[in-house]
């Protein structure tokens, strides 16, 4: 029931650890009735300057406050230019307009989203005054090259350190190369103050300066004031003062920042190495070299494929409770304020475009653990293939050239309206391929189930999943032609019409112990249907690819079954699939047919309807009752997880030698009966097992070799009963949970 549990639990991206010392110490000062103008503020001053090295720390209310006392500090005012980082938080630039000066945005470079050093010279004018930086999302900016160019320009510089806490350079903490560094204590940074900011300098001056600006410009402290009510006004200030609340926060937080640093160090590594090794997403790079991160989060960039459904993503995380950001929604110079205002255009800030538009932050905060980072992963996983059902699957398959070799290929799948041809047509549509579908809706589909009057268990949940079918093929845009295959004619008028590269023959009574009930329809939608398609295919399709099934074997004697293993098929479907291949090597005989027999074993995934084991075992406990096993459970069967099917049939339809072949394509590796029903009491303690005599003419089956598949075709399954069952599982508990349709 691990499932009820995920679900539950929450990971929000940020969410501040308060705990009973920051309780404590906040209600001391409650108490105390000096709640400004105290103490505290400068002990946490002094404690900041400490742990950073800074020679000097002023509190403020807000890092924006900091920024904006910089520039006041150094004198910056209208006329004068400033250089800010076009990714970034609003506030960077902001505390420029704040002083009548201009900021004159600079793109990103692509690595890390920090402002592009290279671009910041052309930008330089006779009226820039300073550059600022922002260390974005902790990651720091090669401070040396900065000040390299800020001093040949004379510029002064401000770091924008509000998610730097704990970033160095070269062993110098963010903030300390340029003049000034300004940090944000808001709820979900490093440590924080609920509002709260810290500026830390060099410059004396310039920190005393500050000092009295962030409180209307008096000339001394209330403590500096020997007779109370005499103090004088020296220059134009503000309120931006931190209260003695704040500051006892950020003292009890400062004391735990190591540890906090650390577990996002380590929270980081761990979703990193796992998404690393994933297609369709670009992490931003985060540390190495001189580079020390603080951490902040971990953003990753969707290629074209996933970005268009980024929100659908972020949703379909957010459900399962797992909170996600985006850094920065949008290129700063492209809000409508700076857009309006100095008439930037889309297009102008390209990097800063891209990851403003492609790009979801994962959380990495001291409130999670390594387990919610492989929780956050695994829901990113799930996400993907949400949003763009097989997508995910590609990354664990290994980088592949199939989408090329498939995009405008137009392939037409008979008895595609059905478990595999579905979940096929749409990978292979989402990979680029023109595909159609030829059904008769029939077989195991809506007419034969809406036609029948036995008690079928589980009548309107099949019903919803063929719906369900129908519906992702419509929407996925791939034609559904209601045929019956079995009428010749109307098979080659619509072949004809198509004109297909490629022909699928899915279509069969694709059940073993229904076939043995009644012969003559398996015959008839089997090996009739696939006489039609190789007549119509002869000397016009350049491939020709025939569903047999691991049944051609009968028993398997000893060991695995290869390829070359000599078929001694039991029992109507076997023989009538080893028929079906006889039949296509003798079109290829005789016509020049190009052709691949594929033979797999034991099928399980969403949207099946047939009842294999694995289903039926599932739907039992579900319903709470009982699993029964035929046999005595030592059975073996090779299951194998329809992803790892169409990643097979995607390799066949795009290596050249895979043609005139016979393919195992299937997990590769057997599990008993008995392994499965213990998967499920894992999964559903209460559920209790039977066991009962097998049925006749079932052969003693077990391990398919995928030996040649590997070889010769690059197949590479990556779906074990361990990792497939638990997933298929989690699919029926999310319709549960959800109703998702999906
Ligand atoms: C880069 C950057 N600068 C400045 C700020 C503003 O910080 P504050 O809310 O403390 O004013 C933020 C807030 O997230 C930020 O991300």
């Amino acid at each position: 029931m691990f499932d009820k549990i995920r679900f539950r639990m929450s990971l929000s991206f940020g969410k501040p650890i308060i705990g009973r010392e920051e309780e404590a110490a906040v209600l001391d000062v409650l108490r105390s009735g000096i709640l400004v103008h105290g103490q505290k503020a400068k002990d946490f001053e002094v404690a900041f300057a400490a742990w950073t090295g800074a020679p000097h720390a002023v509190s403020v209310g807000s890092c924006t406050a900091g920024l904006h006392l910089a520039y006041v500090g150094k004198g910056v005012g209208p006329g004068d230019e400033v250089i800010v980082p076009a990714q970034t938080h609003v506030a960077t630039a902001h505390a420029v307009e704040l002083v009548g000066a201009r900021p004159v945005f600079v793109d990103a470079e692509p690595r890390t989203g920090n402002i592009d050093i290279d671009a910041i010279e052309s930008k330089i004018t006779s009226r820039t005054r300073a550059i600022s930086v922002v260390h974005f999302l902790g990651m720091p900016v090669a401070m040396d090259r900065v000040m390299d160019m800020a001093r040949r320009h004379k510029l002064f510089v401000v770091e924008d350190c509000a998610l730097a806490l704990g970033s160095r350079f070269k062993g110098t903490h963010a903030g300390l190369f340029g003049d000034v560094g300004c940090f944000s204590f808001y709820p979900v940074k490093h440590i924080t103050t609920a509002e709260g900011g810290m500026v830390i300098t060099k410059e004396a001056l310039l920190a005393e300066r500050i000092t009295r600006q962030k409180a209307f410009g008096v000339d001394r402290t209330v403590a500096e004031r020997t007779i109370p009510g005499i103090y004088d006004v020296t220059m134009l200030g503000y309120n931006y003062r931190m209260s003695e609340l704040a500051a006892v926060l950020g003292i009890e937080q400062l004391k735990r920042v190591q540890g906090f640093l650390e577990t996002r160090k380590q929270n980081y590594a761990c979703l990193a190495d796992d998404l690393r090794a994933m297609d369709h997403l670009t992490l931003l790079d985060s540390s190495g070299g001189d580079a020390e991160s603080s951490y902040y989060c971990l953003s990753v960039l969707l290629d074209d494929t996933l970005a268009e459904k980024r929100f659908e993503m972020v949703q379909y995380m957010k459900e399962r409770g797992i909170g996600t950001s985006v850094y920065y929604p949008q290129a700063v110079p492209l809000m409508t304020y700076y857009r309006l205002k100095y008439g930037y255009r889309a297009g102008d800030f390209p990097v800063a475009e891209r990851i403003s538009n492609t790009s979801i932050a994962l959380p990495v905060g001291p409130h999670l653990s390594k387990e919610d980072m492989h929780t956050i992963m695994r829901t990113l996983k799930e996400a993907i293939a949400h949003v763009r059902p097989f997508a995910a699957m590609f990354s664990s398959y290994g980088k592949s050239t199939a989408p090329a070799l498939l995009t405008g290929k137009r392939v037409v799948l008979i008895g595609g309206a059905g478990f595999i041809g579905h979940n096929l047509a749409l990978e292979l549509k989402s990979l680029g391929a023109d595909v159609h579908v030829i059904d008769g809706l029939q077989v195991n589909h809506l007419l034969s189930v809406v036609a029948s009057t036995e008690n079928q268990p589980n009548r309107t949940l099949y019903l919803n999943m063929l719906h369900t079918r129908l519906d992702l093929l419509q929407k996925a845009g791939i034609p559904l032609h209601v045929k019956d295959a079995r009428d010749y004619h109307a098979l080659s008028l619509i072949l004809g019409q198509l004109n297909p590269e490629v022909i699928i023959h899915l279509a069969a009574v694709a059940h073993a112990n229904r076939s043995n009930k009644d012969p003559y329809s398996t015959f008839d939608h089997s090996l009739r249907t696939l006489e039609n398609a190789l007549d119509c295919a002869k000397g016009r399709v350049k491939h020709f690819v025939y569903f047999s099934s691991s049944m051609v074997y009968g028993h398997f004697e000893q060991g695995a079954v290869r390829e070359e293993t000599p078929c001694e098929p039991i029992g109507i479907y076997g023989a009538l699939k080893f028929a079906g291949e006889k039949m296509v090597i003798a079109y290829h005989q005789a016509c020049n047919l190009p052709y691949t027999i594929i033979r797999p074993s034991a099928l399980y995934g969403p949207r099946c309807i047939s009842r294999r084991v694995g289903q039926i075992f599932i739907e039992n406990a579900l319903r709470g009752e009982e699993i029964v096993v035929s046999g005595d459970g030592s059975d073996a069967l090779d299951f194998t997880y329809i992803k790892d099917l169409v990643h097979g049939v995607i390799q066949v339809l795009t290596r050249e030698e895979a043609k005139g072949e016979i393919f195992n394509l299937t997990y590769g590796d057997a599990r008993s009966i008995g392994q499965m029903a213990a998967m499920i009491q894992e999964q559903f303690p209460q559920a209790r097992v039977r066991y009962e005599p097998k049925e006749a003419l079932m052969p003693d089956r077990g391990t398919l070799s995928v030996e040649k598949a590997r070889r010769l075709i690059g197949y590479n399954p990556q779906y074990p009963l361990e990792v497939g069952y638990p997933e298929y599982i989690n699919w029926y508990h999310r319709r549960a949970t959800y109703g998702d349709q999906k």
